[in-house]
């Protein structure tokens, strides 16, 4: 009989020519365990997914409890779903008054195309401006504002009209024209390794779109959800989206993103064309209810509070190993730069050996990514650093 490990080599679709390849069987808090019982520490949080940890009994409950009542009823928005319109409610009340209108997708992804259609409908323009090293998914709308051409470059023809600017950069702004229909960004980008912009250049973005008349789409699927020190990114700078889009934590470990906006802008879709985007599963009911029970837990167990300490916990056990180059953070989304990318993959290797799963980013392939549940104890993080360290030492000498 073939084991699970070959038959996940030959019959899922492989995207890496070399996987994790942990074959896991359950998961808790910040534990996820192997088929010998052996307990990783789970450092990423599946990409930003799990801030609240795996398996909270209250997220249980809510899925459970959905479950009996009923899945899946209808394509969306035809019927009134409780799940749905409760989460939407509880969302928009921790948004500016003009975030009102909540369009549930599938994923990030998803949740991208459908903020850029938007962009599109409600503007009437067509240009799209992006920065580079920004990851917004993997859909061919989404790949077109991908800021890598290494990714793209199979994939053409892409969406035309599509400006790369440098993320940060001040001067560049100005090509932001009359022209734009949205400039799409991270409130801190992710996937070039947690780089945290000024103050002056977010600033600087929300003027230039005013200005031009271009929408602003803030893509928090990883920053959203307590993960940098405040509910939102965004609220870091005096910086307000007009479209937010949502995904990864939004359903508390099932599959969910969203598209935020005005009802005025959102009211576009009704119309010329009617069903301006259409989704079967997005909004899923469980995944609306399971979302929701993560997000009250955030504020029953004020998460959030305790997000910029444990940051600064992990930043000063870690920042002075003499093999880290840099150490970049905002609340507990974190990156430690080294020398080379294979230094970081052998290191990434070693702390698997040593039970703690961790990773590289997309556009930083030598800098470890840290982005554990924001759940995790401060005995916790003096564990993990120490086997982080542990780990370092063992490749490095
Ligand atoms: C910043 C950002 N936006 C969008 C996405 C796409 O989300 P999904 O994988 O749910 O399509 C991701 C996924 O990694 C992401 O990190």
């Amino acid at each position: 009989m073939l084991s699970n490990r070959q038959l996940f080599l030959s019959h899922i679709a492989q995207t890496s020519p070399a996987p994790m390849l942990l074959e896991l069987v359950r998961a808790e808090g910040i534990y996820l365990y192997d088929t010998q019982d052996k307990a990783y520490i789970d450092l990423i949080s599946g990409f930003a997914v799990s801030n609240i940890g795996h398996s909270h009994p209250k997220v249980l409950e809510a899925v459970r409890a959905q479950t009996e009542r009923y899945m899946h009823l209808m394509v969306y928005g035809e019927v009134v779903q409780t799940p749905q319109v409760v989460y939407a409610k509880a969302l928009t009340d921790h948004l500016p008054k003009h975030l009102n209108t909540v369009y549930f997708t599938n994923s990030g992804a998803e949740a991208t195309e459908g903020a850029m259609k938007l962009a599109k409908r409600v503007t009437g323009r067509s240009q799209f401006v992006h920065f580079k090293n920004s990851y917004h998914g993997s859909t061919q709308g989404a790949l077109s504002v991908m800021g890598d051409e290494y990714f793209k470059q199979s994939f053409r023809p892409l969406l035309p009209d599509i400006l790369m600017l440098d993320y940060n950069n001040r001067e560049q702004l100005s090509a932001i024209s009359e022209r734009t229909a949205a400039v799409l960004i991270d409130p801190i980008q992710a996937e070039s390794g947690a780089t945290v912009p000024s103050s002056e250049f977010m600033e600087s973005l929300r003027e230039r779109c005013t200005a031009t008349g271009a929408l602003l789409i803030m893509d928090e699927a990883q920053t959203g959800f307590g993960r940098t020190g405040k509910l939102w990114g965004f609220q870091h700078f005096d910086c307000e989206p007009d479209i937010l889009m949502l995904a990864k934590a939004i359903g508390g470990g099932m599959p969910l993103g969203a598209f935020i906006a005005s009802q005025e802008h959102m009211r576009t879709f009704t119309e010329n064309p009617v069903l301006g985007h259409i989704t079967t599963f997005g909004g899923h009911p469980v995944s609306c209810a399971s979302g929701l029970a993560a997000f009250n837990v955030l504020f029953e167990e004020n998460l959030i509070a305790s997000v910029e300490s444990k940051g600064q916990l992990f930043e000063s056990l870690l920042s002075q190993n003499q093999h880290i180059k840099s150490f970049r953070r905002k609340g507990l989304m974190m990156a430690l730069e080294f020398e080379t990318a294979e230094l970081n993959q052998k290191i990434v290797h070693q702390c698997v050996k040593n039970g703690l799963v961790t990773d590289w980013f997309l556009f930083a392939p030598h800098s470890l990514r840290i982005c554990p549940p924001l759940t995790i104890s401060s005995t916790q993080i003096e564990v993990a650093c120490l086997l982080l360290l542990k780990s370092i030492a063992e490749i490095t000498n």
